[in-house]
């Protein structure tokens, strides 16, 4: 059994995936800007990612911009038919690399065409309506007219499943209202943990929670006690931090992001960790203690 199985598979939108997939992020250049410093390992992580058994990935035409896909639609078409692809809309990036919120008809509409074109696709499996009211975490206002611009594109056929990134459960709520939401992708991990609440809502539901930064994005998870927990386990922290998230909630999908083989590989290997019940109680301390006063 490949390491990935280890992790079990839960439903996303109408397709069984492996918990453990890959977030390809951080193959475009540096400030997911302009082309990776290593073209030939960008391809080579994501080849090896669906070798190993991962069948998701993580993904946004605002990556590079378009580098990602084009990165992914090289290494991996014709896909693997177990292979699921979920992007997401709702940005546009400026020439000075700023994330710029792109809600209008015309902008959602060219986005969807614009994932469809550079990752060689008919039609794309599952898109996440990106809010930006808060570019850095959720913040409430009414995605109404951009869910419905999204909705409109998946009645045309060109979008089996939506999703929803950086949201709040109202905005979850208003969202169910116009369509069927088949995931939430949020910032959460080990350290930060504001959604635990509606985690466990999500789960009841059925619906995938795909966190983003599981292993903390642009500023890796640090902490003393995951240390001291990896090292009494012969594991890596970042490794223990995955692991952490896997036994958390059996709706949350992983999609670490990396650009390095090494990583991926430590990565996967994570799904085969075991965390015992004393050690988990160590790790649930961590949000605790790192919590804002
Ligand atoms: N919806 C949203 O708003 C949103 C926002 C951000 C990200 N995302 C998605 O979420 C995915 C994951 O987020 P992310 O990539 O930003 O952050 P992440 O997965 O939390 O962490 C990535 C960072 O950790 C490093 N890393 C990865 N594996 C490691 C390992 N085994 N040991 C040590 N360092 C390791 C990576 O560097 P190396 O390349 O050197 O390994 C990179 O610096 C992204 O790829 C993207 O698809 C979505």
């Amino acid at each position: 059994m490949s390491h990935v199985n280890k992790a079990g598979t839960f439903t996303l939108g109408a397709r069984r995936v492996t918990r453990l997939g890959y977030g390809a992020m951080q193959l475009a250049g540096a400030g997911v800007f302009g082309p990776p410093k290593d073209r030939k390992a960008a391809l080579a992580v994501l080849r090896e990612a669906v070798a190993s058994g991962v069948d998701h990935i993580d993904t946004s035409d605002f990556y590079g911009p378009h580098i990602t896909n084009q990165l992914i639609r090289e290494a991996l078409h014709p896909y693997p038919k177990n292979l699921v692809i979920v992007t997401k809309i709702g940005a546009r990036r400026g020439e000075d690399k700023s994330w710029i919120p792109s809600f209008s008809r015309e902008e959602l509409t060219q986005a969807v065409h614009d994932n469809l074109r550079n990752l060689g696709l008919d039609v794309l499996e599952v898109v996440n309506l990106r809010s930006m009211f808060g570019i850095h975490g959720p913040a409430e206002g009414s995605i109404e007219a951009p869910l419905t611009v999204l909705a409109d594109l998946q009645r045309q056929g060109l979008v089996r499943h939506i999703g929803l990134s950086n949201v709040t459960a109202a905005q979850i709520a208003e969202g169910r209202r116009i369509c069927e939401v088949v995931c939430v992708q949020n910032l959460y991990n080990l350290a930060h943990r504001s959604d635990d609440a509606l985690i466990d809502d999500l789960a009841r539901d059925g619906t995938a929670y795909v966190p983003f930064f599981p292993l903390g994005g642009f500023t890796p998870l640090q902490s003393a006690a995951l240390s001291d927990v990896a090292k009494e386990l012969g594991a890596t922290p970042m490794q223990v931090a995955l692991a952490w998230l896997l036994q958390r909630a059996p709706n949350i999908l992983l999609i670490p992001g990396t650009s390095s083989a090494e990583h991926l590989r430590q990565n996967i290997a994570a799904a085969g960790l075991e965390l015992p019940g004393d050690m988990v109680t160590v790790l649930d301390q961590i949000a605790t203690n790192s919590a804002p006063a």
